[in-house]
């Protein structure tokens, strides 16, 4: 088989890259390991920044986003039983996050690709990419049982963090940066209405929370918990006990509970590696970086690197042109790094680490009361948290 660009994971980063190419007359292939059914069992974030809700624009798959979205323009941020509002819109001259669950958008690209005729190959054994230091670079795979070969003139590695693209480029070729923070989330989702019509991201003494949506009528819940907490050891109770516990109490009273959708439990980390180019073959996304969620922006930065990769693709194909290609890396890292610091400084803030003195305790506390007292710092907040400029 032969291709302009040859894609491994179909996800978010993947799916939207073969849109995008596609809608400029650029030809791909996306392998993804998983089945199309278990991609869309994932249940992942849901806060998207107005650049990534421009892009799913672009890439024509706005329109159920449009219907079904919701549009904030605030969260809330409590601590010492006390509620405090940021005002993103009024902070930011006007700009509001879309809460949008991520296996929506991977559902909606999912369709578009298949709309158009995308060729998407689910349970793909194997993927192997290849000769990405030269210029004739392809993929290798397995599916249900027969070797395959992908030629292509591109290879994007958009398959996470576990992923083997960026496993496939020699260590001494790649510098990694990483911190693993003590603690995870506990996620539930449930068919009930949200305890408030704006997040909550709460610091108690208990450990994190966030109160968090999905539509009218879904809501979706976080606590922190140790790394080695087990799924199974927590019955629905169990969790809606802990989490009204680390509510102030007007919300906790007002919570409607439910039998869970989904449990599951995430650790936190940050990891980034340098660069983002080898050769023929670029990273993007979870693939190139990872950012704790309380910033909630891993889909974002995966959404940004995409515009810059189709940007450069395109200008390649279209004008032959390397200059973009060649500026990829340098130009997706100045925007990782700026979320890698808000999204450490936003779990800095609200998280309880086992390792921190009454000190740092109450220095946590202070920053509470300046981040929502002063403007400036507010304003700080609000604009890493709408998202920062593409450029
Ligand atoms: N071969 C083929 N596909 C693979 C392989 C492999 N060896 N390894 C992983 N994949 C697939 C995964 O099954 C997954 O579907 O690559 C896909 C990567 O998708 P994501 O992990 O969703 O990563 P990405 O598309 O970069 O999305 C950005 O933002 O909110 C965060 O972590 C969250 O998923 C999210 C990410
Ligand atoms: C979510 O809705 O799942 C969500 C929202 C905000 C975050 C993280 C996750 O910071």
């Amino acid at each position: 088989m032969r291709t302009q660009v040859g894609i491994i994971g179909a996800g978010p980063a993947g799916l939207l890259l073969s849109q995008l190419l596609h809608l400029k007359g650029i030809d791909s292939v996306v392998l993804e390991r998983q089945s199309r059914a278990y991609v869309l069992s994932r249940i992942r974030a849901g806060v998207l920044e107005q650049g990534t809700v421009d892009l799913l624009k672009t890439a024509q798959v706005g329109e159920r986003l449009d219907r079904e979205a919701l549009l904030h323009g605030g969260i809330e941020l409590a601590f010492n039983g006390k509620r405090r509002h940021i005002d993103m819109k009024g902070l930011t001259g006007g700009s509001v996050v879309t809460v949008y669950g991520q296996t929506e958008v991977t559902k909606d690209l999912m369709d578009a690709r298949n709309a158009l005729g995308g060729q998407l190959v689910y349970e793909a054994e194997d993927v192997t990419p290849h000769d990405f230091d030269g210029d004739k670079p392809r993929l290798t795979y397995r599916k249900d049982g027969i070797e395959h070969e992908v030629f292509c003139d591109y290879i994007a590695g958009c398959d996470g963090f576990h992923g083997i693209s960026r496993r496939s480029v020699p260590q001494t070729a790649l510098k990694t940066f990483e911190r693993a923070y003590p603690f995870g989330w506990f996620g539930l989702l449930c068919e009930t209405p949200p305890v408030h019509d704006e997040l909550i991201y709460n610091n108690h003494e208990r450990g994190f929370a966030l109160c968090t949506m999905r539509s009218p009528t879904r809501s979706r819940y976080y606590i922190q918990c140790a790394t080695d907490e087990n799924v199974d050891d927590w019955s629905d109770d169990r969790f809606w006990d802990e989490l009204r516990s680390r509510l102030p109490g007007d919300i906790a009273e007002r919570l409607v509970t439910g039998p869970s959708i989904e449990k599951s439990i995430a650790p936190l980390r940050s990891f980034v590696a340098e660069p983002m180019r080898f050769g023929r073959m670029f990273l993007a996304g979870d693939a190139a970086h990872i950012v704790p969620p309380t910033g909630a922006k891993g889909l974002n930065l995966a959404a940004s690197d995409i515009y810059f990769l189709s940007r450069a693709l395109t200008a390649v194909f279209e004008t032959g042109s390397n200059d973009l290609i060649d500026s990829y890396s340098a130009q997706c890292l100045r925007r990782i790094w700026k979320a890698q610091r808000f999204s450490w400084w936003m779990t800095s803030l609200l998280h309880r680490f086992p390792e921190s003195s009454p000190y740092e305790q109450r220095l946590q506390q202070a920053e509470l009361d300046y981040v929502t007292s002063s403007p400036a710092a507010a304003t700080a907040l609000a604009e890493n948290y709408v998202g920062l400029p593409y450029e």
